[in-house]
C-alpha cells in the first residue's frame, strides 16, 4: 500500500483528506512539520506528499530518493525550491483554480471598504460619533482608476468583477501578450500603474523578481490620497514604506490579506494604524472553496499514483509511483 505523508496541516479536521486515501487503498501519515527537518524526518518513505506550509528544499528532496511527488494546498508555492526538486526528479502540483473568485472579490471589497470608509465610520459609529464627514473625504468610485499588477488568474477578475464600478482599469504584467488584455484593461508598466491609479491591487505570485517590488519609490509615485490593496502575498510589499506613505497621505488606505510575517504582530504599527485594514491571508475563503482547495489538492496524489501525473503540474518530475 503506497504511503503518503500529510505533512502540516491547520484544519479543524482532516476527514476530507482521510476518506479520499481511504478510498483508493492509501495509507495516509500525519504530522505537524514547521522545519526541513521535521519533514526529512516524517516523510521517511513515503511516495508523496500533501503540504500546507511545510518547507520543501533542496535538502529535504535530496534526503527522501523514495519521495516522488509533493502537491502544495494552496495556489501560490514560494515555501517550495521547484528548481531543487525539478533537479532531483520530484514532481510539484498545486491547486491553483479553487479560489479565484473568493480572492477577487474579496480584494475588491478591500478597495470598496477602503474608498468607501467603512472601517472607519464602523469604529467611529461605535465610538459614538454619528456623522458623515467623520472619517474624512470620500470620492466617487466611477471617477477613479483601477489598476492591477500581475494579470493573471485572479488579477484578470479582479479587472473583470470591478470593469462597471470604476473609471478606468490599467494593468501591468510583462508576461502577458496584448492579446491577453482583455478590451477593458489598458496595458501600462508598473510606474505607469501607479501613478495613475487611485487603488493598486497586487496579484503577482512571489518571486525571485516580484520580492520587494512594491517600495518606496513606487509609492511616492503615487497621487495623493491613493488605496493599496494586497491578497498576493505579503513579501511582494514593503510594509513600512506603505505606513510611510499613509502616515505622509500619499496613501489614504492601505488594505492587507498578506503580509511578510502572518500574524500581525499585537501592538506594531501596522496593527494599530486606523488607515490600514487587515484580513487573516482569508482571501482565499469561503465554505466551498475550501473544500475544491483541498480535494484538488490531495487528488493530484491519488492522480499521480495511478498514472504517473497530477492533475496540477507546477514541475514535471521524473520519479515514477
Ligand atoms: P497566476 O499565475 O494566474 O497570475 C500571476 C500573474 O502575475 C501572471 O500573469 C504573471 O505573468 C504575473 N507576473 C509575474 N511576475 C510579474 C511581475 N514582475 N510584474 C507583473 N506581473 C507579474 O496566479 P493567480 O492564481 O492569479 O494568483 C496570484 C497570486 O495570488 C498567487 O501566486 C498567490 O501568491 C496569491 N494568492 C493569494 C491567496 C490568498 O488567500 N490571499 C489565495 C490564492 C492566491
Amino acid at each position: 500500500m503506497p504511503r503518503i505523508l500529510f505533512a502540516d496541516n491547520d484544519f479543524p479536521d482532516i476527514a476530507l483528506e482521510r476518506e479520499l486515501f481511504a478510498r483508493h487503498g492509501i495509507e495516509l501519515d500525519v504530522a505537524q512539520c514547521r522545519t526541513e527537518d521535521d519533514v526529512i524526518r516524517a516523510a521517511k518513505g513515503a511516495r508523496g506528499m500533501l503540504l500546507q506550509y511545510a518547507p520543501i528544499t533542496e535538502r529535504v528532496v535530496a534526503s527522501l530518493p523514495e519521495l516522488g511527488i509533493v502537491s502544495r494546498i494552496g495556489a501560490g508555492y514560494d515555501t517550495i525550491d521547484t528548481a531543487a526538486c525539478a533537479r532531483h526528479g520530484v514532481w510539484v502540483a498545486n491547486s491553483p483554480d479553487y479560489g479565484v473568485g473568493e480572492v477577487a472579490t474579496h480584494a475588491l471589497a478591500m478597495a470598496l471598504a477602503s474608498v468607501r470608509n467603512i472601517v472607519a465610520w464602523h469604529r467611529d459609529v461605535t465610538a459614538g460619533r454619528w456623522h458623515y464627514t467623520s472619517a474624512g473625504p470620500v470620492k466617487r468610485a466611477s471617477d477613479l482608476t483601477l489598476g492591477i499588477v500581475g494579470l493573471g488568474r485572479i488579477g484578470k477578475r479582479m479587472a473583470h468583477v470591478s470593469r462597471n464600478l470604476f473609471r478606468r482599469v490599467v494593468a501591468c504584467d510583462p508576461y502577458l501578450i496584448d492579446g491577453d488584455f482583455p478590451a477593458y484593461v489598458e496595458r501600462a508598466n508598473l510606474e505607469e500603474v501607479f501613478a495613475q491609479s487611485d487603488i493598486v491591487s497586487l496579484h503577482v505570485p512571489l518571486t525571485a523578481e516580484t520580492r520587494g517590488m512594491i517600495g518606496a519609490r513606487l509609492l511616492a509615485g503615487m497621487r495623493h490620497g491613493s488605496h493599496l490593496v494586497n491578497t498576493s502575498r505579503g513579501a511582494v510589499l514593503d510594509v513600512d514604506a506603505a505606513l510611510d506613505a499613509l502616515d505622509r497621505g500619499t496613501l489614504a488606505g492601505l488594505a492587507l490579506d498578506v503580509l511578510p510575517v502572518e500574524p500581525v504582530a499585537a501592538g506594531s504599527r501596522l496593527a494599530v494604524h486606523p488607515r490600514a485594514i487587515l484580513t487573516p491571508h482569508s482571501a482565499f475563503y469561503s465554505v466551498e472553496s475550501e473544500r475544491e482547495l483541498r480535494r484538488k489538492a490531495a487528488q493530484n496524489l491519488v492522480t499521480w499514483l495511478a498514472t504517473g501525473r497530477p492533475d496540477y503540474v507546477v514541475t514535471a518530475g521524473t520519479r515514477k509511483p
